[in-house]
């Protein structure tokens, strides 16, 4: 791989201990299911970013510990939000290709492959609102070209989605937790509109493509995933947090932290998005996250007392900060349990600990 070295915003190669240990988990949690992997090519937009690189540690986890025929990753990645350290440590690996390209323009990619993942995309609420155009391109265009280089393969076996929780808007209470037939109480000019409404508009795109073309394709709407190897500086909460245990400092929260959220551990919903991607009904979406729902002070006081850092209150100087910012999010579980027999099992104290612990080990 050859690429500008950039300030790795605490993102690190799966040298990491954590790191390894959680693409171990990921694959135990998928079960048989991997094998379905073995020996195929994987084509993943946006693996150099914290889902996707996730995504590519467990193949080269079951490369090293189930395959006897490997299975192959081509990452494809414009380092807009992802940095090329990420996935450093596999740069000799042979079964790990790394293409540096804007998948919302025009590609021209010679691989075969048999799945595709689309996790390319703009995902934090703060770069989001400052780059609201490129952010809808590649939700739509960059989906777009994903699937027509999907279209032209002669042996697709999957297509996995990258939507989100934020389809959903700020929901009704009544639709706490909320399932995947709720249909979404969404602003279509609001300040994260670039995001909710072009996601929501990618999961038209996996429908018509599955009608028009009888795609295998499913979506997935991860509910605030976190933890090790996701960038310090990224500006969603769990990082912002971190950051500041990290430099010993307070933790500041930018609301009365009366919000709630159900925060899934990264390797947890890693499993979740595989087992979509394998398991899933094609043309249907599927809730990834942890039915835990907690509010944002409560994720502050925990992370406070494992860092010893006490957390303070103050407003943004963003007007905007908080407009649209959904009051609640929680998944109903019930379609992923019984579609795809996902169950994530990893506690919020036990996430944070670890995300800290990862956090202290790339800060070093
Ligand atoms: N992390 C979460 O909790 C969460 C929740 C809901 C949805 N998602 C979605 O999952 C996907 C991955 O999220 P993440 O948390 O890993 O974000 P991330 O920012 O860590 O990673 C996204 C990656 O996509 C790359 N990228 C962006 N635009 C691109 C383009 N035009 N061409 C090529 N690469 C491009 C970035 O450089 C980055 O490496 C995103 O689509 C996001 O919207 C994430």
């Amino acid at each position: 791989m050859s690429h500008a070295v950039l300030n790795n915003g605490g993102a690190a190669a799966a040298t990491s201990r954590i790191l390894l240990e959680d693409a171990a988990h990921a694959a135990a949690a998928l079960g048989d299911a991997a094998d379905r992997l073995e020996g195929a090519t994987v084509l993943v937009s946006g693996g150099a970013g914290f889902l996707g690189a996730a995504m590519v540690d467990v193949l080269v986890h079951l490369n090293t510990h189930r395959f006897k025929r490997p299975a192959r990753a081509v990452v494809v990645d414009n380092f807009v939000t992802g940095v090329p350290s990420r996935l450093q440590a596999l740069a000799t690996d042979p079964n790990v290709e790394m293409i540096s390209a804007d998948i919302s323009k025009e590609i021209d990619l010679k691989v075969e492959f048999q799945y595709a993942i689309h996790a390319a995309g703009i995902a934090s609420p703060i770069i989001y609102r400052a780059k609201p155009l490129q952010t809808a391109d590649v939700n739509v265009w960059g989906l777009r070209r994903m699937l027509e280089l999907a279209r032209a393969q002669k042996d697709l076996r999957g297509f996995l989605f990258f939507s989100t929780s934020e389809i959903y808007g700020d929901p009704d209470p009544a639709h706490i937790p909320t399932r995947e037939d709720y249909r979404g109480y969404v602003s279509c000019t609001g300040p994260r509109a670039c995001y909710d409404e072009s996601k929501r508009f990618g999961e038209t795109l996996a429908v018509v493509y599955h009608q028009e073309f009888g795609f295998p394709i499913r979506s997935v709407r991860p509910f605030n995933v976190y933890g090790a190897g996701q960038r310090i500086d990224d500006g969603r909460i769990i990082p912002d947090l971190m950051k500041a245990a990290v430099a010993n400092q307070p933790l500041v929260l930018l609301s009365d932290g009366m919000a709630t959220r159900s925060f899934c551990y990264i390797s947890d919903a890693t499993a979740g998005f595989y087992r979509a991607m394998l398991l899933g009904k094609p043309g249907e979406a599927y809730n990834v996250g942890n039915p835990h729902e907690v509010n944002i002070r409560h994720v502050a006081e925990r992370m406070s007392a494992l860092s010893g850092t006490p957390v303070t209150f103050q407003s943004s100087a963003d007007p905007h900060y908080l407009t649209d910012n959904p009051q609640r999010r929680c998944p109903d579980l019930t379609k992923s349990r019984e579609h795809l027999g996902y169950e994530p099992s990893i506690s919020l104290d036990e996430g944070l600990r670890r995300t800290l612990a990862w956090a202290r080990e790339v800060s070093r």
